[in-house]
């Protein structure tokens, strides 16, 4: 079968090529892709940061997001059938007592494996081969737009996660800033206004206006850093209770303790691969997040609850906002038409590998 495989840890190998299709087996359902978004950490991995080939063998199949149909099942399998829309989620547990607790997201031995990036082949293939456990079903009237669930799972985490600390004292928050207006920086605004916050999105111009207007459609206010110094948001909206960080950026992850509100909560979601050092203003920013009661908190991948929530919110967007996901998915690129210079340049806010008709 047709698949985008790289060699990790070798720059620019990202290719296509032929690979044997996986079989079906007795507890798995084969599922047929539709289709798979890109993104920095495909991106990242394919410039050999990040990524780790299954034992044994010399490639990586790549691609997280995901979207498919089940063509087949297994004899044991009851809970999916044939026609069934799904998206697999990524990380696989260790034995870790969080990872046997359904909570593999939270992972403390490290030992997980997460499919298209580390020791599991991914989605980008024509199939894929997976239990029920890790599959979430999809509404058929939500299929267009499901791609966007993997990425929507990171916001749901960090947002569930944030507001699920701040209840530790009276808390009515009025005002986010999301940094970053990539897929996940755009479906946490969505996020944010859906729970009734005003959100300011603050986006490198690269962005574009696609972006911006996606965002203003939802009520958000679009920032340009290019023109704003970000010392200047909070004159700008007043306090600012909660941060979402996804910009892929830790100079701006940093940043981000030095304006945020009192009692307020920066999540940072951004796997920064690099090895970037920046000038840090360390006692005024310890001295704020102290004399400020402040969180800051890390957040990765996510477990199937998030996923269920996403489903929730994906419907949620619909009905708030008709026809405003699928304008998140810019451009779409059949599987033939792969190239380096389509995952290393991702323009719009989503682009997606088309692999089969639905
Ligand atoms: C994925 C997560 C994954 C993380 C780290 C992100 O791009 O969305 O599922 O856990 O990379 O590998």
């Amino acid at each position: 079968m047709k698949a985008i495989i790289v060699t990790p840890k070798s720059p620019e190998s990202a290719r296509l090529a032929d690979v044997p299709k996986p079989e079906l087996h007795e507890h798995g359902a084969l599922v047929r892709v539709v289709r798979c978004g890109l993104c920095g950490t495909d991106a990242e991995i394919n410039q050999g940061l990040y990524g780790e080939a299954p034992h044994g063998c010399d490639y990586l199949i790549l691609g997280h997001e995901n979207l498919g149909r089940v063509e087949a099942i297994g004899a044991s399998v009851r809970s999916i059938k044939p026609g069934d829309w799904v998206v697999a989620t990524v990380r696989r547990p260790d034995d870790c007592i969080n990872c046997a607790h359904g909570e593999s997201d939270m992972c403390i031995k490290g030992e997980y494996t997460e499919r298209g990036i580390k020791a599991q082949h991914g989605f980008l293939a024509e199939y894929y081969v997976e239990v029920p456990e890790y599959l979430v079903r999809i509404p058929p009237e939500l299929a267009d737009v499901a791609v966007l669930l993997e990425p929507l799972t990171i916001a749901e985490k960090g947002i569930w996660q944030a507001f699920k600390m701040q209840e530790r004292m009276v808390w009515q928050p009025k005002t986010a800033v999301v940094f970053g207006a990539g897929a996940v920086g755009l479906l946490a605004t969505l996020a944010l206004r859906a729970r009734g916050l005003q959100v300011a999105i603050v986006a490198l111009p690269a962005h574009g206006t696609l972006s911006s207007d996606i965002a203003e459609a939802a009520g958000a206010h679009y920032i340009s850093a290019a023109e704003t110094p970000l010392d200047d948001l909070p004159k700008m909206l007043g306090p600012i209770d909660v941060i979402f960080e996804a910009t892929g950026s830790s100079s701006i992850a940093m940043k981000t303790f030095e304006i945020l509100g009192v009692n307020g909560v920066t999540i940072l979601s951004s796997v920064t691969g690099g090895d970037h050092h920046v000038d840090f203003q360390a006692d005024k920013v310890n001295q704020r997040m102290v004399l400020g009661n402040m969180v800051a908190f890390g957040t990765v991948n996510a477990n199937k609850k998030y996923y269920d929530m996403g489903v929730h919110d994906l419907q949620k967007f619909e009905s708030l906002w008709p026809g405003l996901l699928a304008r998140c998915l810019t451009r779409r690129v059949p599987i033939a038409e792969f190239s380096l210079d389509i995952l290393d340049h991702r323009i719009g806010v989503k682009t997606t590998i088309e692999i089969s008709a639905p």
